[in-house]
């Protein structure tokens, strides 16, 4: 996607061989305008999947999958990472390991919000080690509903996210696929045709 992979060049910053901070439009700030192409491109990829919600994971998640969802007209969910005072027979839950963030926390998304009925599209902003996404199948799973894909929006093509994600059986659509950040460059998978 060629707005996403200008906004990375031109507003991200490398910084380090692993971590690629874009808190100019994505992390912290938010493009408003890139998101709704966002969308856009997410419900492009999954418009035959026939998609009854759109599930996530606070909070970087939240502006990417709020316009698939509207785009889409479903409901969008986030999974909630903190502890929260509703009773764990309420929730779906699952246990995910940070490592950007060197810690464990426990998703959680409310029995209420999620059922067997539902086919599932799992959007996130990165995928590096396949955690976060993992955890979110976890739920799908306990939930008795189905994942119809993944939608991610900066895949970290040198991580082992990906490969993880298609030996589960997962469909994974990034919008754009970082091979390397090495040399303080980024380098995509699939150059900008100029
Ligand atoms: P994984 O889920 O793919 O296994 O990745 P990991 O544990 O390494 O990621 C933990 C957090 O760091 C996630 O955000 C993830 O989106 C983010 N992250 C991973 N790699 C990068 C990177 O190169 N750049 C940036 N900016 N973020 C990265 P989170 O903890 O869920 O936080 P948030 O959603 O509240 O922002
Ligand atoms: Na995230
Ligand atoms: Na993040």
């Amino acid at each position: 996607m060629q707005q996403l992979q200008q906004a990375i060049i031109e507003r991200g910053s490398v910084l380090s061989d692993e971590v690629l901070k874009v808190d100019q439009f994505l992390n912290h700030q938010i493009d408003t305008n890139l998101m709704i192409n966002i969308g856009k491109e997410f419900v492009n990829r999954f418009q035959d999947c026939k998609i009854t919600k759109v599930l996530t994971i606070e909070s970087s998640g939240i502006a990417p999958s709020f316009m698939a969802a509207n785009e889409l007209g479903v409901p969008l969910v986030f999974a909630r990472k903190k502890k929260s005072l509703t009773v764990a027979d309420h929730v779906y839950s699952s246990g995910v390991y940070s490592y950007t963030k060197q810690e464990m926390n426990n998703i959680t998304v409310s029995k209420s919000y999620l059922s067997s009925d539902d086919h599932v599209l799992i959007i996130d902003d990165f995928l590096a080690r396949g955690n976060a996404a993992l955890g979110l199948i976890d739920v799908v799973k306990e939930a008795g509903a189905t994942a119809a894909g993944v939608g991610i929006v900066i895949e970290k093509s040198f991580q082992d996210g990906r490969m993880k994600l298609e030996e589960e059986g997962f469909r994974v659509e990034s919008l754009a696929r970082i091979q390397s950040l090495e040399g303080s460059k980024v380098t995509f998978l699939e150059e900008l045709a100029t």
